[in-house]
């Protein structure tokens, strides 16, 4: 087990977010979290990578565990630096001013001197050829979609081993849905581990190999990406009938 959430009970402030979930995701997986709005989704990527203050949800009980060690008191820098846990965050969060390239660049901070970047920008730019051709454009003026793939681009300039994604198909076209889902099974398929949030549970649950379902702070069925699509309750709720 590469990460492991255990009864992990979170605040914000007085409001309880997290309400004892536990999930794990395994080496070489790709694990989905699904769920409406206020499921507490973004709560659960931003625990795992720590988040700082101000907007820090707080742990008050349970643990989060990398390799079966607790990671709660590891530096938010360090979560980049020696777990190699990156997050695609929701809404993207690029740096609208910087071309692309200072963009993927900036997210080099965390790597050893001698990392081959060469290899990793020829890998981004091969799996998202936009990027490549747009690298020295300002990234406020790409577009929706190619902004996504920017986001997802610099947490891979990271170096990391598990890609964390919030909604990476968020406010794309169909079309352009299909082309990030495509993207980020040719990743897993590359050795990536990836953790998945999306809202879009019956893309998401046709690529994980397993998922969880989301409700108001906990989580309410599990199981593989194929059994979810099968099942009654998360037809009805989240599937459209
Ligand atoms: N910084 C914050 N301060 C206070 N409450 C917050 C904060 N962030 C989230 N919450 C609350 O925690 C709960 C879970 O929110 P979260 O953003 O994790 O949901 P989500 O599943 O990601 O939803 P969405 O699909 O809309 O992105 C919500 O009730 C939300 O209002
Ligand atoms: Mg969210």
């Amino acid at each position: 087990m590469l990460l492991s959430v255990e009864n992990l009970e979170v605040k914000y402030g007085n409001i309880q977010a997290l309400h004892g979930i536990s999930f794990h995701v395994n080496e070489g997986e790709i694990v989905t979290l699904i769920g409406a709005n206020g499921a507490g989704k973004t709560t659960c990527m931003h625990t795992i990578t720590r988040l700082p203050p101000p907007e820090a949800p707080r742990v008050i009980a349970g643990d989060i565990k990398f390799k079966g060690e607790s990671i709660l008191k590891t530096q938010p820098s360090d979560v980049v630096k020696k777990l190699h846990l990156a997050l695609s965050p929701e809404g993207r969060r690029i740096f609208g001013n910087l071309t692309v390239l200072e963009n993927l660049k900036l997210a080099t901070y965390a790597r050893t001197k001698d990392a081959d970047l060469n290899t990793e920008y020829n890998y981004i730019f091969n799996l998202f050829p936009r990027l490549k051709e747009r690298r020295n454009q300002r990234s406020e003026s790409l577009s929706g979609g190619e902004q996504q793939m920017l986001a997802v681009g610099r947490a891979l300039m990271t170096g990391c081993k598990i890609l964390l994604l919030d909604e990476p198909s968020m406010g794309l076209a169909p079309v352009l849905k299909y082309e990030m889902f495509r993207k980020l099974k040719q990743l897993n398929e590359d050795g990536m581990t990836i953790l998945l949030v999306e809202q879009n549970a019956n893309l998401a649950l046709k690529l994980a190999h397993r998922g969880y379902v989301m409700d108001t702070g906990n989580i309410v069925a599990e199981g593989t990406g194929a059994e979810l699509l099968d099942n009654p309750e998360v037809k009805k709720a989240y599937l459209g009938g």
